[in-house]
């Protein structure tokens, strides 16, 4: 095992880091309920399709960068289109990922903080009392306070800080060596619960893997491509950051296609536990973002050993969330502290303490704020649409085509150590098919 401050220990620590990123409330909450907003089967399809063919060559090239760069995202791309005789201007994907990162991180964290406001409602017994109009009227009165949700929002910065705060092997390896375990055992255990005690399990496989392609709109194609961006945690530098601490020697072709590998899974894993519950309680797949936090509490609360299923659920999705916070926290980190005269800790807490202040838009953009809204979305809408339908995927057809057409080939064919039909297969992909896909489907939408 490695010891150097600035290296996992192993290729498996990687691995669980890079999944602690990508695995988060993009599987848990998003994917669900996107899936049954767009139609269930057809939108799977479209979203597999675009992680195959965008995701995993972007996710590669990322890591490879990184790890080539061996610095924060920001001075690696700087440094690596000066490497490879390219304009200096290369740099600014950098800058513009790690400022992605850091909106959607002040989102993230507050969506991250109703799960965990979900959880220890369900540990003081509320599921059962959620019937009819009560669920909606909890989530209304939750998302109604500023004080709660703030609180919440400050408790996951405050963990995120603290597990950034202590460095790669005492923080982030440590943290993510009992969090993914945890979360995959908190998974599988919702995934029996669905399967034998609802009775309606073959509806929700149905719902998910019968497409219907009639429900397939150009608007449902983007969502779906920007999605895949979102939930392998693309384009903000966080697995680039990662990348960075990759031991030499490890495969990144084949480390990426694992990585990935589990997001996906563990996305239709939650989709095969959560939609029968939907289904078994006659509820509505197509509810949006409300369906975690409406439907599946009054659903929990109907149920045999719901309250305790549902308190873990929410358990889950926290944990989830956390491990996926902190990989948005740490570019940053680490580019403050290779910039300027500053230690981890002290940049940890500049860090955290500007995604904070900034999240507090997104807390009064549900209460507050909640009239103010430029082009009819409120602030928190714009933020999630702006970095997961724009900046996500023009940041990420800008990294294809910088690894394929910038970066030198040999240095690419090193890094990622494929087999030579897998490294000519990736570089078609991320030359020709990842920019050609982002585009068009781009241009579909604005259209
Ligand atoms: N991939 C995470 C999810 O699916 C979200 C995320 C995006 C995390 C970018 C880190 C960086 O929830
Ligand atoms: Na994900």
């Amino acid at each position: 095992a490695n010891s150097n401050p600035k290296v996992w220990a192993t290729r498996w620590t990687f691995i669980l880091a890079a999944t602690g990123s990508a695995v988060g409330l993009g599987n848990i909450w998003k994917f669900p309920y996107m899936t049954g907003v767009n139609g269930g089967g057809a939108f799977v399809i479209t979203y597999l399709i675009c992680i195959a063919l965008v995701g995993i060559p972007i996710m590669m090239a990322e890591t490879a960068l990184g790890r080539h760069g061996r610095h924060n995202p920001i001075q690696t791309m700087f440094e690596l289109a000066k490497e490879n005789g390219a304009s200096k201007n290369w740099g600014i994907i950098g800058i513009v990922g790690v400022l992605s990162g850091f909106l959607i991180l002040s989102f993230y964290s507050v969506i991250a903080g109703w799960s965990l406001s979900y959880m220890v409602d369900g540990v003081s017994g509320v599921f059962p009392s959620l019937q009819g109009d009560a669920a909606g009227e909890h989530f209304s009165a939750l998302i109604a306070s500023p004080g709660k949700l703030i609180l919440y929002h400050t408790i996951i910065m405050g963990f995120s800080a603290f597990i950034i705060a202590r460095g790669i092997h005492e923080g982030l390896e440590k943290s993510v060596r009992f969090l993914m375990p945890a979360l995959f055992v908190l998974l599988m255990l919702l995934l029996g619960y669905s399967a034998f005690t609802t009775g309606y399990f073959m509806e929700g496989i149905k719902f998910l893997f019968v497409p219907d392609f009639s429900k397939i709109t150009s608007e449902a194609i983007l969502a779906g491509m920007g999605h895949a961006f979102f939930t392998l945690s693309l384009s903000m530098g966080a697995i680039m950051a990662y990348g960075a601490y990759m031991p030499k020697d490890a495969k990144i072709g084949s480390t990426i296609v694992t990585v990935a590998f589990f997001d996906t899974f563990i996305a239709l894993v939650a989709g095969m536990a959560l939609f029968p519950i939907v289904f078994a309680n006659g509820m509505e797949p197509a509810s949006g973002p409300g369906l975690m936090f409406i439907s599946l509490p009054a659903a929990f609360g109907q149920m045999a050993g719901g309250s305790i299923f549902g308190t873990l659920f929410f358990a889950l999705v926290a944990i989830a969330a956390l491990s996926s916070a902190i990989s948005l926290v740490e570019p940053a980190v680490a580019w403050i502290i290779e910039r300027f005269p500053v230690n981890r800790a002290m940049a940890t807490i500049i860090v955290c303490a500007l995604v904070w202040l900034l999240g507090l838009a997104s807390v009064f953009s549900f209460n507050i704020w909640s009239e103010i809204k430029p082009f009819g979305k409120t602030i928190f809408d714009w933020l999630d649409y702006v970095t997961a339908n724009i900046l996500l995927p023009l940041g990420g057809m800008a990294i294809a085509i910088f690894a394929g057409w910038v970066m030198k080939k040999e240095i690419m064919e090193k890094e990622l150590s494929l087999s030579h039909g897998g490294f000519t297969l990736w570089r078609w992909l991320i030359r020709i098919i990842s920019p050609l896909a982002v585009f068009i489907v781009f241009l579909n939408s604005i259209s």
